[in-house]
């Protein structure tokens, strides 16, 4: 008799955003004529740079002849933008990372659920608390994470890692020792990041217990500070203990056309085994490569034209980001994040619980955030707030959470 995989049972109800979804359509279709703003899920609103469109024109029309059509694209990705991506993304930041050790991809969301596969079934993670929500439940659905207490909101088996304003939204070490360390930085949802010195601190912890860190850098373009690193490849010692996710969605704009790509170092061995190699398996048996034309496209972002347009778009989030930032601030919000995110983490006023402050907004302003309780048990009493909608929205939208009062 078939059975289900009973991991997937114990999942509490559905995908964050599904949720959140969810609750705005009900609300438009019981308000027609509200205008809603949307600035809850990190969707970006502007259209792909002109560099990048030029390349997918190209690649369709070789698609189109017979001379230059391509079938599967090679499973760890094609030559040309695992090369853009090694000179410029690592390279010119002074970090020496090879061609073999990136892998393409359809999605930093799909990698960060998938890279767990790697790893031994009684792995122990831990995790940021708030936290990007894919780390957990596709540990969940892999049966790594014990039972789940509705009234913590915790798993029995998840180191959590909590990160509030007492400890300005950076993790300190667990006492219980982890296997797997999901870090993400600039952080999603807080927008808090680490300055280097931070991060080679959990390098070393990480190097010295034989845990491995999977450092998510899906928000790195939004970096504006010095002292915060690119990549965690910036600290010593990081090729042994650290996995690295990407993303094309946030700098460039690619969350409908998906693409990234994942960095494993030869130099990460578990036991004498290579975990690149073991990804490299995986990658073999299930996947079959991003579209020649997006991968195309993914090169344009790396021309010269392409790079001068993601640096202007990333610039238009900033702006939003500053809107928001400083316009709550001086009404009077607690506000983090948004200097190198663009992700804003507010407290909820008044100590409201922050799915009650999500119907609040969504019903005095019309405006859509997406509760802090949503990313963990920690992120209670803390709501966030996107830079990815248009500036026109986003004034808006600060402007009637301003008249709103709080
Ligand atoms: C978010 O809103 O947290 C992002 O959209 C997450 C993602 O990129 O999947």
């Amino acid at each position: 008799m078939a059975r289900v995989n009973e991991n997937f049972l114990k999942l509490p109800g559905s995908y964050l955003f599904s949720t959140v979804g969810k609750k705005v359509r009900e609300y438009q279709e019981a308000n027609p004529d509200k205008k809603v703003i949307r600035l809850g899920i990190g969707d970006v609103t502007l259209p792909l740079p002109p560099a990048v469109i030029s390349a997918l024109h190209t690649a369709t029309d070789e698609m189109a002849a017979k001379e230059s059509f391509r079938g599967y694209a090679p499973d760890l990705g094609y030559e040309f933008l695992r090369s853009a991506i090694v000179e410029n993304d690592f390279r010119c930041r002074g970090v020496d990372i090879s061609i073999d050790e990136v892998f393409i991809s359809d999605g930093a969301k799909s990698d960060s659920a998938n890279i767990q596969e790697i790893f031994a079934e009684n792995s122990k993670i831990a995790v940021c608390d708030p936290v990007y929500p894919v780390y957990v439940d596709s540990n969940v659905m892999a049966g790594r994470t014990g039972t789940y207490h509705a009234e913590s909101g915790r798993w029995s088996n998840v180191i959590y890692m909590p990160c509030t304003d007492e400890n300005d939204f950076v993790p300190g070490f667990p006492e219980q020792v982890p296997d797997i360390i999901y870090l993400c930085f600039p952080n999603n949802p807080t927008g808090a990041a680490l300055t280097k010195d931070q991060l080679q601190k959990w390098v070393d912890y990480a190097n010295q217990k034989n845990a491995v860190i999977i450092f998510d850098a899906a928000y790195e373009a939004y970096i504006s500070q010095e002292d915060v690193p690119h990549s965690i490849y910036e600290c010593d010692g990081a090729k042994t203990c650290a996995i690295e996710l990407r993303s094309f969605s946030k700098n460039a704009g690619f969350t409908g056309t998906r693409l990234a790509y994942t960095v494993i170092p030869k130099e990460l061995v578990l036991d004498g085994i290579s975990l690149n190699g073991l990804w490299i398996r995986r990658h073999g048996t299930k996947f079959n490569g991003a579209p020649y034309i997006i991968q195309r496209a993914g090169e344009a972002v790396y021309s010269e034209e392409g790079k001068k347009q993601i640096l202007e778009m990333v610039g238009y989030y900033r702006k939003n980001a500053k809107v928001i930032y400083e316009g709550l601030k001086a009404a009077g919000y607690t506000i983090s994040g948004g200097v190198n995110s663009p992700y804003i983490w507010l407290k909820t006023p008044g100590g409201m619980g922050s799915w009650e402050f999500f119907d609040y907004l969504l019903e005095r302003a019309n405006v859509v955030g997406t509760p802090g309780a949503g990313f963990g048990p920690s992120g209670e009493g803390y709501f966030r707030l996107t830079a990815f909608g248009s500036y026109e929205n986003t004034v808006e939208a600060i402007e009637r959470i301003r008249r709103m009062g709080n």
